[in-house]
């Protein structure tokens, strides 16, 4: 027998349509609020033009040779990852268009925030092809690849899975670019970095507001939502060449990792909506919550044994 409470029962009548609806009113607030803060800012006043000269091929100039860039071996890594993962904003943009809708306010932030996002992959190529810090003819064969195979969210069930994964995914691409400037050995890149990354904030701040408003109103999905989000998560750029190798380093190298997706990634958004201490919840929300908290422990585990593993690493580096 399926027991059914009055506030599950509540939750459990709401439609993709209806939630698009009902949380109207709050997406034209956030976006009202978010037009208020964000700052323009111009691409190519972060690009050091006049280190720039002519490749090899159609303009005759110099072939790119790995001695030629300023930026470290990881950072190297780092910088192509992140940026074919802007680069595939084409299917981001069809996802959410698909999802949000574009009429209204949803239409209008929808655009919006596929412009702003347009902006980081400019200002990282131009930087990228003019300090000749990467391989241009393997960034552009990889960017071929990954776009090819285009994204598709792995929650396609409902829109509050959509809203979940990217409130988690806007802060992960933040701390990305954030730690990817650190690392890579050069203040021009991390400039930019450090600029893409304000932006990046924003839109955490965008979805995570919506979701504490779906939490609000249909708590019991969106507690569930969060769940299967937060258990399954992966980087948007999971399917380019070489991503398992490239994660792996980047891992090694504190640009993300376990330890950072826990502790600067999904704790953050989670205590700032209390998640876990929602009361009052349905079965299904109290089911989700509680699974939740105990994958929340598990991973906390595994990052204790990686931050291990990882030190002992790096201690037998510096000693070699
Ligand atoms: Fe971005
Ligand atoms: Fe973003």
């Amino acid at each position: 027998m399926t027991v059914t409470s009055p506030h599950l029962a509540r939750s459990d009548v709401w439609s993709d349509a209806a939630l698009l609806h009902a949380l109207e009113e709050v997406v034209e607030r956030e976006l009202n609020r978010h037009l208020g803060v964000a700052k323009e800012w111009m691409p190519h006043e972060y690009v050091p033009w006049s280190d720039g000269r002519n490749f090899d091929g159609v303009m005759e100039g110099e072939a790119w040779a790995p001695d030629q860039s300023k930026v470290t071996a990881i950072g190297r890594i780092a910088l192509v990852v992140n940026l074919l993962t802007e680069d595939n904003l084409p299917s981001y943009h069809h996802e959410i268009a698909t999802l949000f809708g574009r009429d209204g306010a949803w239409g209008t932030w929808v655009h919006r925030w596929t412009a702003e996002e347009g902006r980081h992959a400019i200002a990282m190529r131009d930087y990228l092809l003019t300090s000749r810090a990467v391989d241009p003819v393997e960034l552009e064969r990889f960017r071929m690849v990954h776009m090819s195979e285009g994204f598709e969210h792995d929650h396609r069930h409902s829109m509050l899975h959509s809203v979940a994964y990217v409130a988690f995914q806007e802060l992960a691409t933040r701390v990305s670019h954030r730690n990817t400037g650190r690392e890579s050995g050069d203040p021009v890149c991390d400039r930019m970095l450090a600029r893409i990354a304000t932006d990046e904030n924003l839109h955490m701040v965008f979805y995570r507001n919506l979701l504490a408003a779906a939490l609000q109103i249909a708590p019991d999905l969106a507690m569930q939502a969060i769940r299967d989000v937060v258990v399954a998560f992966r980087m948007p750029g999971h399917g380019m060449p070489g991503f398992e190798r490239a994660a792996a380093r980047m891992a090694i190298g504190g640009i993300y990792n376990l330890r950072i997706h826990h502790d600067d990634v999904l704790q953050p958004v989670l205590r700032h909506l209390k998640v876990l201490d929602i009361p009052e919840l349905g079965p299904e929300g109290l089911r989700a919550q509680e699974e939740l908290g105990l994958f929340m422990a598990g991973l906390n585990e595994q990052a204790v044994r990686f931050d291990t593993k990882r030190a002992t690493l790096l201690a037998r580096r510096a000693k070699s």
